[in-house]
């Protein structure tokens, strides 16, 4: 099997390409485990084709895929197309398409099977020796989560964990533990075979666009920093709110719930970006040591101290998208009776310098009245507001808004005067729109973080310490909520969630609204 020349970039004559840089990547092998489930026909597969299109893709770079079926290197590369086309944000090119599969290969079996990684170093050994190089190896779990330890258990076991001349290394999808004690061991069987500088725990939040620019804005920007503190700061409020339902997961998330699915993970992670200090370079470890240092300034909360500082709920049946959707406890897969939260929101407190007192609140749920992840912060008001005259409208502090999606940008809160006679006042908008001052596509954040595995550069992946230690924050609320045997809160579908929500803001603050 050749491996591909690179495809002619498609946006060669676009000079707004100009300034994106595409650094070498030493050429790559990447293992795709659970190749033919879901995430890797909806978003590995795409990115990678992705990639491809853009020229940023090793210019030697083969796939193999591994899972269970029988489907053969010719079945793998039919799939990867149909993903490809399905689910790509960008419509297939043709040539790019054909250079890409072509490189794809398949080996059968399931992830326990001592055969499969005898054939899979098989395969890697002859891709190496047909090209005379050393391919890095990079090694993709895309599977339940049971199989992460296997898997690197048996590449072990087999010596895939090194190759002479050339990097491995393996992405570990979320959920990473499903408490402290099972993140602690999974942390230590990995360990056992790779080092830590090989291991990239996925959150697709930090792949996100702006999610990274919120480290530009603070870091890059002068105007912001003097503010970003308690001095000034009033309050932060993080949403991730999603109008979908569970859909057909109600295996994994009845399972896990919203603190498990979004919380531990996606939201601690903007809280982190947000609130951590400015890092002395932009290595991996200099940044994660500043993230790091923000969860552990957030103190675990007491069992007894729960109620005051989280809610969580489940949604009941409603209306969305113009539709009438049935609660979770009549979707499809869900136990009877179950008390998995859909909605959770908690009230935290950053106990460093900068941000004492500063109440930080989150919110995410399933079934909310639209899908939006936004920051917002919002200043503390000006001490005499002098402008009382008739007309003047819903003066509020300022607020900047970090919108993660759908509109990706940054808007800015200030209050104007009304055109005309009288001095009145009202709130207006300052914004930046991606795709207005870009004129371009964000890529997927699959895209971004696949790249930087392949390039070795960890930066907007979790550190062990990092998870263990969102872990050791939401252990406590777990852990109460399964205590409690009053009836779950619950909340129409379509809706803002659920009115008990309200009572964790305090000082006269609100929820924005959905
Ligand atoms: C995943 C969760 O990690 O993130 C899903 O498991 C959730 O439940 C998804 O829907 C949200 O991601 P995004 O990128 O659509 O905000």
């Amino acid at each position: 099997m050749a491996t591909v020349a690179q495809p002619q970039r498609q946006d060669e004559a676009n000079p707004l390409v100009e300034g994106l840089e595409r650094l070498p990547v030493h050429p790559t092998t990447l293992v795709i485990f659970g190749a033919t489930g879901d995430l890797a026909k909806r978003k590995l597969l795409p990115a990678i084709y992705n990639l491809a299109h853009e020229g940023a893709l090793p210019e030697r770079f083969n796939l193999i895929g591994v899972s269970r079926g029988d489907i053969g290197d010719d079945g793998f590369q039919e799939l990867a197309r149909e993903s490809i086309s399905q689910f790509s944000r960008r419509p297939a090119d043709e040539k790019v398409l054909a250079a890409l599969v072509e490189n794809m290969r398949y080996v059968p079996g399931s992830f326990d099977e001592d055969q499969v990684y005898e054939k899979l170093g098989e395969a890697a050994k002859e891709l190496d020796e047909q090209a005379g190089i050393a391919f890095n190896r990079l090694f993709y779990l895309s599977t339940a989560p049971s199989f992460f330890p296997v898997i690197a258990g048996k590449l072990g076991e087999r010596g895939l964990h090194e190759t002479e001349g050339a990097e491995v290394r393996m992405i570990v999808e979320k959920p990473f533990g499903t408490d402290l004690d099972s993140a602690r061991s999974l942390n230590r069987e990995l360990l056992s075979v790779f080092d830590e500088r090989q291991i990239y725990r996925i959150d697709h939040y930090l792949g996100k666009e702006t999610v990274q620019n919120m480290l530009v804005l603070r870091f890059a920007n002068g105007i912001f920093e003097p503010l970003w503190n308690r001095s000034y700061v009033d309050s932060v409020q993080i949403t991730a709110a999603e109008d979908i339902g569970i859909g057909t997961r109600a295996g994994y998330y009845d399972k896990s719930g919203a603190l498990r699915d979004l919380v531990q993970n996606h939201m601690l992670q903007l809280l982190m970006l947000l609130a951590m200090e400015p890092p002395v370079s932009f290595d991996a470890d200099a940044v994660r040591d500043e993230k790091v240092k923000i969860l552990h300034a957030i103190k675990a909360p007491a069992i007894e101290e729960v109620p005051e500082m989280a809610v969580r709920a489940q949604y009941g049946p409603g209306a969305s998208g113009g539709e009438q959707v049935p609660g979770y406890l009549d979707e499809e897969g869900v136990p009877d009776g179950s008390r998995t939260e859909t909605f959770a929101a908690l009230r935290l407190k950053v106990d460093n310098w900068r941000w004492a007192g500063v109440p930080f609140y989150l919110r995410t749920g399933k079934r909310l009245a639209r899908k939006i992840t936004e920051i917002a912060v919002t200043l503390k008001p000006v001490p005499h507001l002098a402008f009382q005259q008739r007309g003047s409208l819903g003066v509020q502090p300022n607020q900047l808004i970090l919108s993660v999606q759908p509109n990706e940008g940054v808007s800015l809160s200030l209050v104007a005067k009304i055109p005309g006679a009288r001095l009145s006042v009202r709130p207006v908008n300052m914004e930046f729109l991606y795709g207005t001052s870009f004129l371009s596509q964000s890529p997927e954040a699959y895209e971004r973080l696949i790249l930087d595995t392949m390039r070795g550069d960890a930066t907007l992946f979790a550190r062990n310490d990092e998870v263990e230690r969102a872990w050791t924050i939401c252990d406590p609320i777990l852990e109460a909520w399964s205590r409690m045997d009053e009836p779950l809160p619950t909340y129409p579908a379509g809706s803002a969630g659920p009115e008990e929500a309200n009572a964790l803001i305090e000082d006269g603050h609100v929820w924005r609204p959905l």
